[in-house]
C-alpha cells in the first residue's frame, strides 16, 4: 500500500474519523553537487518516488496530536504555548521544529489538528526521509490554516528546524528539492539565489539507487566538522562562501592553504571543483552527452573519497561495481551526506539488469551486507493529494 493510502487508513483507525487534508512530500537523490549547498553552491538532485504522507483533520483547539505510524508513536504539543524540543524522540523535532518556525513567520497560526504520518523513504540511507517529513508538515500547516507561505519558504523552514531543533547543520538542498521537484526532471539549484534550472532525465536513462546499508546516522559530528572546515577555507579566501572562489583563484593560493591546514585545503578543493562539475553537468545534459555526465559523476566520487573524505569502503566498492558495467554509457557515485548510505547510478535502461546482477553477486560476498536496489522515477515535489 502507498504511504498516502496508509496514512488515510491509519488516520481512520486512530482518530475514528475521515481525514480532510492529505499531503505528500518526496525524498530525493542527488545526481551531482555534494556538500556544495551550505557553501552557497550548486546541486542537481531529483525528487524520487518514495516519500512521506500526512493525513489529518482540524481540531477545535490548538493541540497538534501526531501519530508516526511507522514508529507507532504519538506526540502531542500545543500551538498556543511555546513549542519545545522533546529530547527523547528525535522524529518529533522535525514536526515541532517546523511548526515552531512557521509560527515565527505566521504568529497567528494556532490551529490544532490530528494527524498521521506514514513514509516509505528508507531511513538513514541518505535519501532525505527527514526533509520529506519536514516539507510534508510544512505543507500540511500551510493548507490547514491557509497560510501565506510558498513552497520555497516551507523548504527553508524545514532546514531551520533541522539546524536549530535537531542539531544538524545541513544545507538547503534536501528540503528545496522535496518542495520544488519536477516530474521527470533533474533540478539544478543555485543554493544562494534559489534559482532553479530543470533538465529532463535523458530519454531511456534509468536512475538507479543502491543502498549500502552502512548506516550514516551517527555522523552529524563529521558533517558539522566538514561544514566548519569549509567556513575556515572561505575565511582564508576572504569570501562569504566557497561558491565565490574560482578554480583559478584556488590554484593560485592552494599551497599557501595547504601549509596552513592540509585538510581544509582538501575540503575546499572538493567544494570548488564540485561546483564546477555541476555547471558542466547542466551543459552535458543540455547536449544529451551522457558520457560526459558519467565522467563528471566519477570525478565527483573520487573527489568525495580523496578530498572530502566522506566515503566508506563499502560505498567505494558499490561505485566500482556499477562503473564496471556502465563504462562510458553513464556514471555512478556516492549520493548524500556520506559515511554510508547510497550510491546513485545513471545508465541506459538496458544496463539496469547487469548493474543489479554484478552488485548482487559481489557486494554481500565482499562486505557481509546485503544491498537494496531501486530504479526510481524523478518525481513531483510536495503535493496536496
Ligand atoms: C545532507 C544535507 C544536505 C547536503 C548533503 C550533502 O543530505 O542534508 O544539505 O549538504 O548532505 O550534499
Amino acid at each position: 500500500m502507498s504511504p498516502q493510502e496508509l496514512a488515510k487508513q491509519i488516520f481512520k483507525e486512530k482518530f475514528n474519523r475521515t481525514s480532510t487534508l492529505n499531503v505528500y512530500a518526496p525524498g530525493r537523490v542527488n545526481i551531482i553537487g555534494e556538500h556544495t549547498d551550505y557553501n552557497d553552491g550548486f546541486v542537481m538532485p531529483c525528487a524520487i518516488n518514495y516519500g512521506t504522507a500526512i493525513s489529518g483533520a482540524k481540531r477545535d483547539d490548538s493541540i497538534f496530536k501526531v501519530y508516526a505510524s511507522d514508529l507507532k508513536q504519538f506526540d502531542e504539543f500545543s500551538l498556543a504555548e511555546e513549542i519545545t524540543v522533546n529530547p527523547k524522540e528525535k522524529w518529533t523535532g522535525y514536526v515541532r521544529g517546523v511548526v515552531k518556525f512557521i509560527q515565527e513567520s505566521c504568529p497567528d497560526f494556532k490551529q490544532g489538528a490530528d494527524l498521521v504520518i506514514s513514509g516509505n523513504v528508507p531511513l538513514s540511507a541518505g535519501l532525505s526521509s527527514s526533509a520529506s517529513l519536514e516539507v510534508a508538515i510544512g505543507k500540511f500547516c500551510q493548507q490547514l490554516a491557509n497560510l501565506p507561505i510558498s513552497n520555497t519558504e516551507i523548504a527553508l523552514v524545514g532546514q531551520k528546524a533541522e539546524n536549530q531543533f535537531v542539531g544538524c547543520q545541513c544545507g538547503n538542498m534536501d528540503q528545496l528539492i522535496s518542495a520544488l521537484g519536477q516530474k521527470d526532471h533533474l533540478l539544478m539549484i543555485d543554493c544562494r539565489s534559489l534559482d532553479t534550472i530543470p533538465t529532463p532525465v535523458p530519454h531511456n536513462i534509468a536512475v538507479m539507487i543502491v543502498n549500502s546499508h552502512v548506516k550514516h546516522d551517527l555522523v552529524a559530528g563529521e558533517y558539522n566538522e566538514r561544514r566548519q572546515q569549509c567556513e575556515i577555507a572561505a575565511k582564508f579566501f576572504g569570501v562569504k562562501a566557497l561558491r565565490d572562489v574560482s578554480i583559478e583563484t584556488f590554484k593560485q593560493r592552494e599551497n599557501e592553504l595547504i601549509a596552513l591546514d592540509e585538510k581544509v585545503a582538501k575540503r575546499a578543493r572538493h567544494v570548488i571543483t564540485e561546483n564546477q562539475r555541476v555547471l558542466e553537468a547542466v551543459e552535458a545534459l543540455k547536449q544529451g552527452d551522457i558520457t560526459r555526465l558519467g565522467k563528471l559523476m566519477g570525478e565527483s566520487h573520487d573527489s568525495m573519497r580523496d578530498d572530502f573524505e566522506i566515503t566508506v569502503p563499502q560505498i567505494d566498492y558499490l561505485v566500482e561495481l556499477a562503473q564496471l558495467v556502465i563504462g562510458n554509457k553513464g556514471g555512478a557515485r556516492m549520493t548524500g551526506g556520506g559515511f554510508g548510505g547510497c550510491i546513485v547510478a545513471l545508465a541506459p535502461l538496458d544496463k539496469v539488469e547487469a548493474v543489479r546482477q554484478i552488485i548482487s553477486e559481489n557486494y554481500e560476498k565482499q562486505t557481509g551486507l546485503k544491498e537494496d536496489f531501486y530504479v526510481c522515477t524523478a518525481s513531483q515535489g510536495v503535493v496536496v493529494c
